[in-house]
């Protein structure tokens, strides 16, 4: 590996520069943050001043010496250390390195990552010759996916069993890369955010489904009719809790806009629904729902799911939202006829049904306005 010699980048926001002695409890600082340590397996926890200044000596001029690349993200006003960012995983013969980065607690949410991202992969690109620059996340950690698809990468997929996590297990790291040929500017995230973050009528608000839910929407799947409806869910506990931890996640990748149900008048959960993207090049969903049962009878899962498609089909960009129904669910269908789904056809033998058999679905949609 050809060694480099260590440069500043003008990232126009913040100043990328070689790490100083100065920096060290600034850096030690930010480093004891949890989410760091989360989120970053290989920082070194507890975070001790002797760590902090072993990188500055020694651990980030080893990064320059092995091809790579270390920087202080500091403020261009200030000098004051707003997070650390860097170049690794250098493959020459493909033209081929990694990102990386951390924002101090006192820095986040102001672009700084983005504005570093960006600094580094036009600098590698034009100097270093790299021709494809990889960005890897654990697939929890969606602020750090926003900051790739901000930053103009593309979401690839999956790696499965690609990390090594803090205590020696293995983890999946969600990929995204930035190809030099690839346009400037932020890449959109496959689903975009419902504005403000909530969805209401007055009747429910519809929210993303997030961790603290999993107790809330296993309760629900484990009701017999609710599980009897359940296609391709999550069915344990622990299924659900990792729905419920991927939701943004997912919700980014434009793989499912998963959402709980709350009854606007007291804020309880009263459901789930959810939008399942499975044919984006068609610009088509399938939405699914399901109500605890004394919240049924009231509009409330017709509200939902009026939301969500409305939501889809004019700012989700879809064209057909359906929806499927087993024969024997005449409620389901009363709920979509009253959310403005019309009744589409009736596809045999569709669903899986119990002991490996299978059931018709009858199929309802509702499609983009401008469509009809
Ligand atoms: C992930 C991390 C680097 C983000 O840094 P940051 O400077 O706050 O990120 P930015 O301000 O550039 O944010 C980029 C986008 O992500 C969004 N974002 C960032 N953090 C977010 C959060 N916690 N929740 C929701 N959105 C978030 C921003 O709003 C922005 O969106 P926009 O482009 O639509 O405006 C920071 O939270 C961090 O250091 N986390 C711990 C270490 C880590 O995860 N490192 C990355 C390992 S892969």
């Amino acid at each position: 590996m050809t060694a480099v010699e260590p440069v500043e980048l003008d990232g126009g926001t913040v100043r990328l520069r070689p790490w100083a002695p100065r920096d060290a409890q600034r850096t030690r600082e930010a480093c004891a943050d949890p989410l760091i340590a989360e989120f970053i397996p290989l920082m070194p926890s507890p975070y001790t001043d002797e760590v902090s200044q072993w990188w500055i000596n020694e651990g980030a001029p080893a990064a320059w010496q092995n091809g790579g690349a270390s920087w202080a993200v500091v403020d261009p006003a200030t000098d004051d250390v707003l997070g650390g960012a860097g170049m690794g995983q250098v493959v020459a013969e493909r033209a081929q390195a990694e990102v990386g980065y951390w924002i101090a607690p006192w820095a986040r949410r102001r672009g700084v990552a983005t504005a570093a991202t960006v600094a580094i992969t036009r600098w590698a690109f034009a100097e270093r010759g790299i021709a494809r620059m990889e960005l890897v996340t654990a697939p929890r950690n969606a602020a750090s996916q926003r900051v790739a698809l901000a930053a103009g990468f593309t979401r690839e997929g999956v790696r499965r069993g690609a990390a090594t996590l803090r205590d020696g297990s293995r983890g999946d790291h969600v990929v995204f890369a930035r190809l030099a040929t690839d346009p400037p500017g932020p890449v959109a995230p496959g689903l975009p955010d419902f504005p403000g973050g909530e969805l209401s009528d007055g009747l429910v608000r519809l929210r993303r489904l997030a961790p603290g839910d999993a107790e809330a929407y296993f309760a629900l799947s484990e009701l017999p009719e609710v599980r009897r409806n359940n296609i391709g869910g999550p069915t344990t506990l622990e299924g659900v809790r990792e729905r419920c931890a991927l939701a943004e996640s997912d919700w980014l990748a434009g793989i499912r806009a998963a959402c709980v149900i709350l009854d606007a008048a007291t804020g309880e959960f009263a459901g789930d629904i959810g939008l399942y993207y499975q044919e984006p090049f068609l610009r088509q969903g399938i939405i699914g729902y399901g109500l605890r049962p004394e919240f049924r009878g009231r509009g409330l899962a017709t509200a939902a799911a009026r939301l969500i498609s409305d939501w889809a089909l004019e700012q989700a960009g879809l064209v057909r939202v359906a929806a499927g129904t087993f024969p024997y669910n005449e409620a389901s269908r009363r709920v979509l006829e009253r959310a403005g789904f019309e009744r589409e056809g009736h596809l045999k033998a569709r669903l899986p049904g119990p002991d490996g058999t299978r059931i018709d679905d009858i199929q309802y949609v509702r499609i983009a306005e401008r469509y009809r």
